[in-house]
């Protein structure tokens, strides 16, 4: 079933007198319960994509059904209700947040916003919430400024999975993380969504790092959407000049062998 259809979006920037076309003519779909990979150099709009799948941000042109809805038409607390069902894991999302705000209440917020259990049921909520990420309930009462860039990336990802979303938009969302510890999250969000079903944009600069969680990847180049297909497609054999510069930069790829990667869904 299509969770989500992306139709033709563009979106222009101008900076300094000159204009940028940061998105042009993006089309794809996104099934319940995937995870497409979007891959693309630095500059090339993933994350203005992410950002206008996430409402922080109007597009130009183009249409979004998201869950059966028309997205960019909805507004107000209409908008608020339904961005429950899509949530976001940014590069340190947490550290926007007050240093000083407890992981508790960190969690918390979209608990309450979204009424997502009564009141009196939160502290257990939370705790559950921390178990479900691989953290004690000790953690709660810490400042988000006491815990490492793992587990303030775990933390946002319960944070992420509190108001039961079906979709969840990462952005470079493991990318700052140490090699052993990006493993370990990888891993949590493979768990989650054989558990629960949550659809993944897994947005990356890093084609290893989709290899090991997508079904799908596309492949961004200046704006555009130049290629898609399973993760062994792009990966063995890509069609686009820049699916092969992104494969060349990862070294164990360009050597043509998929020997020793970990398995991706399609295998
Ligand atoms: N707020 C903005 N103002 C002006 N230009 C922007 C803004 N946000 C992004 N851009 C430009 O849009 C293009 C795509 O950026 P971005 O979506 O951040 O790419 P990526 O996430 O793939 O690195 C880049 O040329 C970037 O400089
Ligand atoms: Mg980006």
């Amino acid at each position: 079933m299509t969770l989500l259809s992306v139709e033709n979006l563009s979106k222009r920037f101008s900076s300094g007198g000159r204009q940028v076309a940061a998105l042009h003519d993006v089309s794809f779909m996104l099934a319940a319960g995937e995870t497409l990979g979007l891959v693309g150099a630095s500059g090339s709009g993933k994350s203005t994509l992410a950002r206008i799948l996430m409402r922080l941000i109007p597009a130009d042109a183009g249409r979004i059904r998201f869950d059966g809805e028309d997205w960019l038409a909805l507004t107000g607390p209409e908008l608020r209700r339904r961005r429950a069902k899509m949530q976001m894991v940014f590069q340190d999302v947490l550290g926007a947040f007050n240093p000083r705000a407890t992981v508790a209440s960190v969690l918390d917020d979209p608990l309450r916003i979204h009424g997502i259990v009564p009141k009196n049921e939160r502290p257990k909520e939370i705790a559950t919430l921390l178990d479900r990420v691989g953290l004690s309930a000790s953690y709660a009462e810490r400042s988000i400024r006491e815990v490492s860039g793992g587990q303030r990336q775990r933390i946002a990802i319960a944070r992420a999975i509190a108001t039961r979303p079906l979709l969840i938009v990462l952005d470079e969302a493991v990318s700052a993380l140490d090699v052993s510890i990006r493993g370990k999250i990888l891993e949590l969000l493979v768990e989650l969504q054989e558990e629960r079903g949550i659809a993944y944009l897994f947005v990356s600069h890093d084609l290893a790092v989709l290899r090991a969680v997508s079904h799908r990847i596309a492949v961004m180049d200046a704006g555009r959407l130049v290629e898609t297909g399973t993760a062994r497609q792009v990966i063995d054999n890509p069609q686009s000049s820049a699916a092969r510069a992104l494969i060349a930069a990862v070294p164990r790829f360009a050597t043509g062998t998929s020997a020793g990667i970990s398995e991706g869904h399609d295998s």
